[in-house]
């Protein structure tokens, strides 16, 4: 029987479709995402396939941008493995070639990103941790809107905001490019009217209102300074609130500036900025080929803010 002949499974055979043209390398991943996640990994990643991406020429574009994507990272990891260091870059010189890249952002970063979350083991693993860990408390504890700071691709926004009905949100980023895509990846799902996007840099304009729930993913290694971040999403989380932030290790991207080795170097950034640690989950992108070669990781957290 053909893998994803079900109907309910049509966009993933799409994708595939589409991949066998421009991105036959990336066939492998989706056939390996579908069997380690099953069929929750198959009814989120098809439906946002079919609500986002609406029409066969976005579905492609979205397919070369992540087949460049995966080879622009490629090359920098191999880089990364020999020098273990990323190329010195300021945060202003990364944030005019990507941030700021209107072509690159639409092209190649934003749905390069996108489908990352589904296709890399870690990264839809810390979906699942978000999911699984930091969702249901969000429930629980009846919070009724949330921040994300770094919206990037929205994925985290809309997956809260689909998680509870009656929640609200809002989500910050420097980037307009970023703003405009979480904006139509969270209006794809019909999601709109309880959404908000800001272009705000909280580490310069740290604002004055307070959140129960704040959500900061994949921001910290972009930064020169992430403690100055971790204190800015303090500020922005309610005493009795929960911070979700996560940071990528010996990851080589375009805006990866600030070089995490170790899950520790994180723990003692948050530990200075006056977070407390309830919970975490790391996990390694692939396992080592040879002995030392560093492997990218994500490492999430769930904070809370100390007196
Ligand atoms: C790798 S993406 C984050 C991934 C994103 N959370 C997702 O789930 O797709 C990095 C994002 O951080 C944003 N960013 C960088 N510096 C920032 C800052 N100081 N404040 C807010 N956003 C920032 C960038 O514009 C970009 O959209």
């Amino acid at each position: 029987m053909n893998a994803f002949a079900n109907p309910a499974q049509a966009p993933i055979a799409k994708l595939l479709t589409l991949m066998d043209g421009s991105a036959r390398f990336a066939r492998e991943s989706v056939h390996r995402a579908a069997a380690e996640f099953g069929p929750a990994w198959e009814t989120d990643f098809s439906a946002m396939l079919s609500q986002f991406y609406t029409d066969d020429t976005a579905l492609l574009d979205a397919v070369k941008g992540y087949a460049a994507f995966v080879m622009d990272s490629m090359r920098r990891q191999k880089r990364f493995e020999k020098e273990l260091s990323y190329p010195a870059k300021t945060y202003a010189e990364a944030a005019a070639e990507v941030y700021y890249n209107d072509d690159y952002m639409r092209r190649q970063y934003l749905p390069g990103l996108l489908l990352s979350h589904y296709l890399w083991p870690h990264h839809y693993q810390q979906i699942e941790y978000f999911k699984s860990y930091f969702l249901p408390w969000m429930r629980a504890r009846q919070v009724l809107e949330f921040a994300e700071v770094g919206v990037g691709t929205g994925i985290y926004s809309r997956l809260a905001l689909q998680n509870d009905v009656g929640l609200r949100g809002v989500g910050l980023d420097i980037s307009p490019l970023s703003l405009q895509f979480t904006a139509s990846h969270v209006a794809s799902f019909g999601f709109a009217s309880r959404y908000q996007t800001r272009q705000q840099n909280i580490i310069e304009q740290p604002g004055e209102q307070r959140f129960a729930a704040v959500v900061c993913v994949e921001v910290l290694e972009h930064l020169e300074d992430p403690v100055a971040l971790l204190k800015g999403l303090k500020g922005l989380c309610s005493n009795d609130g929960k911070l979700f932030v996560t940071a990528a290790l010996n990851a080589a991207h375009a805006d990866h500036i600030y070089l995490y080795r170790q899950p520790q170097e994180v723990w003692d950034q948050v530990e200075a900025a006056g977070l407390h640690m309830e919970n975490c989950f790391f996990a390694n992108a692939y396992a080592p080929t040879s002995p030392g070669q560093p492997v990218p990781s994500a490492l999430a957290m769930v904070l809370t803010p100390k007196a």
